[in-house]
């Protein structure tokens, strides 16, 4: 390192004479702390830092990943307090001031005795720890109504007219599942931007029974997409466990790495359920 000034956040300070920053990574694995020493440029991550000590022969604690690029959900933790994606969070980010919390104010990073960044990194909460730092998924689709469709209608933006589809001929009655998750919209089509990765659900402070951030903003969706499936949507949003115990934290629409915004669709539930004034039931929790 060519600084160890513990009193400012700048990047510059932290990188060595090779452009790299040093960090000391210290990892939950069950009731231990595993640390680990790493250099990495500016532009790698968490996940390429985990991902060169386990290829080096460290013994790393377990981690999910697949994609390394934000869009399959699955390299989720809590980076220094704040639940983020391992594959988007870069060793710049971590050199630099940031929340230790959702909505919190940036802090500058800690150094070690030998300058080196300090980043914990821990499962994400409420969902069980499959062994370091993985975690089984399942609160966060659970309380996924059934059936709802994975598709979101998107502009033509004056392109081509598409050719007829296939797919959506036999969802129709040509042969294929009645499956209610066949739905598509009318012309183009994308993936919701939901990828599954729970940081919401590990972000709200709410502790008493809750389907959790992300199930209501796919409720929403439906809603909004298929007028059919609304009232469904507004009575699995109205369930004792549905929107009633969110306390407007707005934790999940902060660590969000999709910008789905999941406390604006509990809103709009609300609103559509006539308790758009009233407040969280049974929060729980302290503003995070
Ligand atoms: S709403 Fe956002 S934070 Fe929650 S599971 Fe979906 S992508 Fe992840
Ligand atoms: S590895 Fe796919 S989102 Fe991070």
């Amino acid at each position: 390192m060519s600084g160890g000034n513990k009193d400012n956040g700048t990047m510059d300070n932290r990188t060595t004479d090779n452009g790299t920053i040093a960090f000391a990574l210290r990892i939950r694995d069950g009731a231990t702390i595993r640390e680990l020493r790493a250099e990495a440029a500016p532009g790698r991550t968490v996940l390429d830092m985990l991902e060169a000590a386990r290829s080096g022969g460290a013994a790393v604690p377990a981690y999910r990943h697949s994609c390394h690029h934000g869009s399959c959900g699955t390299c989720g933790a809590v980076v220094n307090g704040l639940e983020a994606l391992m594959c988007l969070t870069s060793a710049a980010d971590l050199a630099a001031p940031r929340p230790r919390l959702p909505g919190g104010p940036a802090v500058p990073p800690e150094l070690d005795d030998d300058g080196a960044v300090v980043v914990t990194l821990e499962p994400l909460s409420k969902m069980s720890v499959v062994s370091g730092l993985a975690v089984s998924p399942g609160p966060v689709f659970a309380g996924i109504p059934a059936g709802v469709s994975y598709l979101a209608a998107v502009e033509d933006g004056g392109r081509a007219p598409l050719p007829p589809d296939p797919e959506g001929a036999r969802a129709e009655g040509g042969g294929g599942p009645a499956d209610d998750s066949r739905w598509r919209p009318a012309g183009r089509a994308r993936f919701e931007a939901c990828i599954e990765c729970g940081l919401c659900v590990s972000a709200c402070p709410v502790a008493v029974p809750f389907i959790g951030p992300a199930a209501l903003a796919a409720a929403n969706r439906e809603r909004e997409k298929r007028p059919e499936r609304a009232r469904a949507m507004l009575d699995a949003a109205a369930r004792p466990d549905g929107e009633g115990p969110c306390g407007r934290h707005l934790a999940c629409s902060r660590v969000c790495p999709q910008a789905v915004y999941p406390g604006k669709h509990i809103q709009l539930l609300r609103n559509a359920l006539g308790r758009g004034s009233s407040g969280g039931s049974g929060s729980g929790g302290s503003g995070r």
